[in-house]
């Protein structure tokens, strides 16, 4: 969604901010914007909606903007349509306040009336021209209401969520920033910060960080930093060491990040089950949930909670939960389970399930639930993020940053800390030691055989070219493998377009069957398991309709070859870890069509990395 990213030192801020957009480029966005103070031509603004390099193409045309001091933001379209006025930063029309902002404010129409009858005249439809005319009607510096002041002052009467970044002609020494529900980190430099909604954005520069808490505003200079509440209370953030590399945000030679990061399964799976199996004592050690052992082997039920690829790894979680740790689950949209008023019994567990951290639904869904008792656990991969920081107790997916938009490394990351969550409860409620050692060993297998399934890529081009023009597609799986064909027909319609559904096998005859004609593909999860018998005899009620069959199936199974026209194998392995090599193929599938139909793969259209808004 909207990204930020703001500078002050000594450098020029232009070609910093502009790189820092492109790096911000993957969260999704619709227009973009830069705003730069300078002794020589004082605050300039340019915005263009479209891509980032149009900004860039603009600025070299203007020429000027060329201070130390700037802030840029990536607009991704919720108040207002996609036009350069609603773009950002947006200005006031009294104290030369320029400001950039991430979030929502609820209550923009009262402030705007408010605003309007005293005289100021908006030139957007956003809520965001609302709060840069607000702290410019309250600055008034002579008084003792500088820069810093009049954003605490606005903060204190907005109601919503916002990270902000704010300069004023008045004062080009200062930059002031804050954050509520939205995430914003201050890197900190030699004599310099770069300020962003995202760690990409600033770890060329600097690793040296702090993320701002809720309710906290942060005024920054050339010399330094000081940090208070929307109050006023100072405070003192801890600076720390940000886990990024360079290189996990660059391509490295891939030709799009989706397609890295699938072929990062191996090594990223490798890191996430790194140090969590203990093989000696038959155990899983996760450090996160230690302190609260006890009540999690007690838990008489789990929620999992999460949206898109999120939801699909939770309903699997719950397959998991229930067949390994014994314990009642069900799996949730977080968009669904915030507003139904849900009973939430003494002894419940709800573990809430997000790459980002940050996304709205599952936020709002986790707050529910642990309003209502439950102990709450989080299993997220961007550390230190909302869900990270309002969870009880959690455990990080560790497969390093996902930049690619269609989600796939964090599923298989999800999946596996999921697996690793039921062995830890299972292990100590009811599952044999024997079991849980063959589900252990499995697991540590997974990354190998990723390896093996990923040296058939060409193959799965080759059979995905025979059917890419087919605007059509079915997934069809059973059991283990039901969401994991949810997630291969979410793969295909992001960034294919094409349309697709995914359902369990035996739901096909209750109505979706009437789809099937000459040549439509269904794709089948037929992995040797409890359920083959059944997925086969699926099989032939398509083929006996003129569809088209592509099966995921066994490595050694020849049987299939005779129900299906294409067959794409796995590795065998017990049924509870299957859709971490099922969903591999389905991954390259999608990547394959969307690059065959010549899509940007890595900025799928009206799609957003992270909805941090609901
Ligand atoms: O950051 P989260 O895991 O909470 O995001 C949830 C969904 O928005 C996300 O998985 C989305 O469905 C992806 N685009 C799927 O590829």
């Amino acid at each position: 969604m909207c990204g930020i990213v703001a500078y002050i030192g000594a450098k020029k801020a232009r070609p910093l901010l502009i790189e820092g957009l492109k790096r911000l480029e993957y969260r999704g966005y619709d227009s973009a914007g830069i705003g730069i103070l300078s002794d020589e031509f004082g605050l300039e603004v340019a915005k263009s909606v479209g891509r980032v390099s149009h900004l860039e193409n603009r600025l070299k045309e203007l020429g000027g903007f060329d201070g130390s001091i700037g802030l840029a933001h990536t607009r991704w379209a919720t108040h207002g349509g996609v036009t350069e006025a609603n773009a950002h930063p947006h200005r006031d029309d009294k104290a030369g306040i320029c400001l950039v902002h991430n979030g929502i404010i609820e209550n923009h129409s009262a402030l705007r009336k408010y605003l309007m009858e005293r005289g100021h005249t908006f030139h957007s439809e956003t809520d965001t021209e609302v709060l840069a005319m607000l702290i410019g009607e309250l600055y008034d510096p002579e008084n003792g209401t500088d820069l810093e002041a009049a954003v605490q002052t606005a903060l204190r009467e907005v109601k919503g969520a916002y990270a902000i970044a704010v300069i004023c002609e008045n004062e080009p020494g200062v930059m002031v920033c804050a954050r509520k529900g939205s995430p914003l980190l201050v890197g900190v430099g030699n004599e310099e910060f770069i300020v962003a909604s995202d760690a990409s954005a600033i770890v060329a520069h600097t690793t040296q960080a702090f993320m701002l808490d809720d309710y906290n505003v942060v005024k920054i200079t050339r010399e330094g930093f000081r940090t208070s509440t929307v109050d006023n209370v100072e405070i003192m953030p801890k600076v720390t060491e940000l886990e990024y590399e360079l290189e996990q945000i660059e391509l490295g030679g891939f030709s799009h990040f989706m397609q890295k990061e699938i072929f990062e399964q191996p090594a990223s799976l490798r890191t996430t089950l790194g140090g969590r199996i203990d093989h000696n004592e038959g155990k899983v050690v996760l450090g996160g949930l230690a302190q609260f052992a006890k009540e999690l082997v007690k838990a008489k039920r789990i929620i999992l909670t999460g949206q898109g690829t999120a939801l699909h790894a939770s309903m699997i979680g719950e397959y998991l939960m229930e067949d390994i740790a014994k314990i009642p689950t069900e799996c949730e949209y977080a968009s669904e389970f915030r507003y139904r008023n849900p009973i939430v019994e003494d002894g419940t567990v709800v573990i809430a399930v997000s790459q980002s951290g940050e996304t709205a639904d599952t936020i709002a869904a986790l707050r529910e639930a642990k309003d209502k008792g439950a102990l709450s656990v989080g299993v997220v991969n961007v550390v230190g993020s909302s869900i990270a920081r309002e969870t009880d107790m959690g455990v990080y997916l560790r497969v390093g940053p996902e930049i690619g938009v269609a989600s796939t490394k964090a599923f298989t990351g999800q999946v596996t800390v999921l697996t690793l969550i039921a062995l830890f409860m299972g292990r100590r409620r009811v599952t044999s030691p024997e079991r849980c050692a063959r589900i252990m060993n499995a697991l540590d297998a997974v990354p190998d055989k990723i390896e093996q399934i990923l040296a058939t890529n060409d193959e799965i081009r080759r059979i995905t070219e025979r059917y890419v023009e087919r605007n059509n597609w079915l997934f069809l799986g059973r059991g283990y493998n039901y969401p994991t064909a949810m997630e291969g027909a979410l793969k295909l319609k992001e960034i294919s377009y094409i349309h697709a559904e995914g359902m369990p096998a035996a739901e096909m005859k209750h109505g979706p069957i009437a789809l099937i004609d000459e040549g439509m593909p269904a794709v089948f999860i037929a992995n040797k398991g409890s359920q083959y018998d059944k997925v086969i005899s699926n099989i032939e009620e398509v083929r006996s309709r003129g569809g088209h069959v592509i099966a995921i199936a066994t490595e050694g199974d020849e049987e299939i070859r005779s129900v299906a026209e294409e067959v794409i194998y796995v590795p065998g392995c017990p049924e509870p870890i299957s859709p971490l090599l099922t969903v591999v193929p389905l991954q390259l599938m999608a990547y394959h069509a969307a690059v065959l139909r010549g899509h940007d793969v890595d900025k799928p259209r009206n799609l957003a990395k992270s909805v941090t808004v609901e």
